[in-house]
């Protein structure tokens, strides 16, 4: 299994290209089940997991084209060859079954395995299944399998979330697009995946209004049209890299990132000590010389604090000045970077849902191990700033959703390489 070595200890300065969404990406391709013509993304960014769904889609029977490395992918499904999400499938990447909306509206049946637990927490999709049902499909769940049926065609509805979830917003609305009738969500997320979504799927004829507030309306079509679509770009990643400048120091250029979507993330890394700005080509942060103060995050969907980005930011206040309090809303088992940034130096007391990050003035190198994606390139950014080298095994996680780290951080003088070995 590869690793990365990390040299740290020295400023990131020059500019960056952000990718295409991982998180939109993934749903935009689930998307194309639900069109006969083909539907063209663009932006798309080439990720492991991005690569897997397109090889679930393939046995489904659509057609991808989608050469290696290129950012530009065509999925056609003409027809629809087979209505079965495997366990194998499923169980290597959760965001595969967010077929089962698209095939339900399409052909009326899917078979769909469960999802299961994953490393950050349960995480149920009893919202996604009574979306449905509330739709008129019949779910029986039967040896781990999801089987949903709806014969005579899915029927708009009024539905109520009873708390706010990205993935059953988007499943529900995946599969509302072609229901007879109006459906309306209430309590919807409101991240601008969701809003990348509607955009898409309006293109290729669709009639959603609301996207990106909570209440969300869709009214039904009988089918839709090809459509072309650009993927937004990645929040995640963009933050991921201004925490990264941000906790290393120096003065880099997000290209093509999107202050809009950032601005919980903005106002924290301005209290901390950094100056971002937006500029015409993305946004730009600058820290040179100035310390770090610690401030505290509470997660919570957008607009607020993004869970995706929480790891990250702990790793940032492991160097500022005082004590952060680090509240994890969304998540039951997400601080497992924690105990590795201690490997590196950190003082991080986990309690529950809270951990209390008390700063220290430096981190040394050391060898951790990468738990999920998002801790992952949190130990990224702990290398960054220790001083000496750190070595992150299972490097695997990162290449689920990062797309060329190591040449992005190398292009503003990070020194991080990627060396084959065992984990
Ligand atoms: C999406 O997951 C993202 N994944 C996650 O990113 C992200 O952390 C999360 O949204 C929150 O922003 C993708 O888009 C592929 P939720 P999702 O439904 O849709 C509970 C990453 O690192 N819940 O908003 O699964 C759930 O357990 C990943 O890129 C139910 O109880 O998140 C969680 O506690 C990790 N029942 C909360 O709601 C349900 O039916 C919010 O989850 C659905 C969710």
């Amino acid at each position: 299994m590869d690793k990365l070595v990390i040299t740290g200890a020295s400023p990131l300065e020059g500019s960056l290209p952000i990718s295409g969404a991982k998180n939109s990406a993934l749903k935009l391709m689930a998307a194309a089940l639900l069109m006969e013509e083909p539907l063209v993304l663009t932006n798309m960014p080439n990720l492991a997991d991005t690569r897997f769904m397109a090889r679930l889609l393939q046995s489904l029977g659509v057609t991808v084209e989608w050469p290696t490395g290129e950012s530009l992918c065509r999925l056609h499904a003409a027809s629809v060859s087979s209505t079965i999400a495997p366990y194998d499938l499923v169980r290597k990447m959760r965001a595969t079954f967010n077929v089962l909306g698209p095939l339900l509206a399409r052909v009326g049946h899917a078979t769909v395995s469960l999802p299961g637990g994953c490393a950050i927490g349960a995480r149920p999709v009893d919202l996604h299944l009574k979306a449905f049902e509330a739709m008129g499909a019949d779910i029986v769940i039967e040896d781990g399998y999801v089987k949903a049926a709806a014969l005579r065609g899915l029927k708009g509805a009024h539905i109520q979330f009873p708390f706010v979830s990205v993935g059953a917003t988007e499943h529900a609305m995946l599969a509302a697009v072609l229901a007879d009738g109006e459906t309306v969500l209430e309590n919807a997320a409101c991240e601008p995946e969701i809003g990348d979504l509607a955009t898409c799927l309006n293109a290729a004829g669709a009639r959603i209004s609301g996207a990106g507030t909570s209440v969300v309306r869709i009214d039904g079509v009988r089918s839709l049209r090809a459509a072309r679509h650009d993927v937004i770009a990645d929040r995640i990643e963009a933050g991921t890299y201004a925490i990264a400048a941000a906790a290393a120091g120096g003065d880099v250029l997000l290209q093509g990132a999107r202050a809009q979507d950032l601005g919980a993330l903005i106002e924290l890394l301005r209290r901390a000590g950094a100056g971002v700005e937006a500029e015409p080509g993305g946004v730009r942060i600058r820290r040179n010389g100035q310390g770090l103060q610690a401030v505290d995050v509470d997660t919570r969907p957008y607009p607020g604090f993004p869970t995706d980005l929480q790891a990250q930011f702990m790793a940032l206040m492991t160097v500022a000045g005082g004590v952060s309090v680090v509240r994890e809303n969304i998540f039951e088992n997400r601080f497992m970077h924690a105990p590795e940034l201690n490997r590196l130096g950190a003082d991080i007391t986990v309690r529950g849902a809270e951990a209390t990050v008390r700063g220290v003035p430096s981190l040394r190198g050391a060898q951790v191990m990468a738990t999920d994606l998002r801790a992952s390139v949190s130990l990224v950014i702990a290398g960054l700033v220790a001083e000496g080298e750190t070595t992150i095994n299972r490097v695997y996680h990162l290449d689920r959703g990062f797309e060329r780290l190591e040449e992005k951080l190398g292009r503003c003088g990070a020194q991080v390489r990627r060396e084959s070995g065992s984990a």
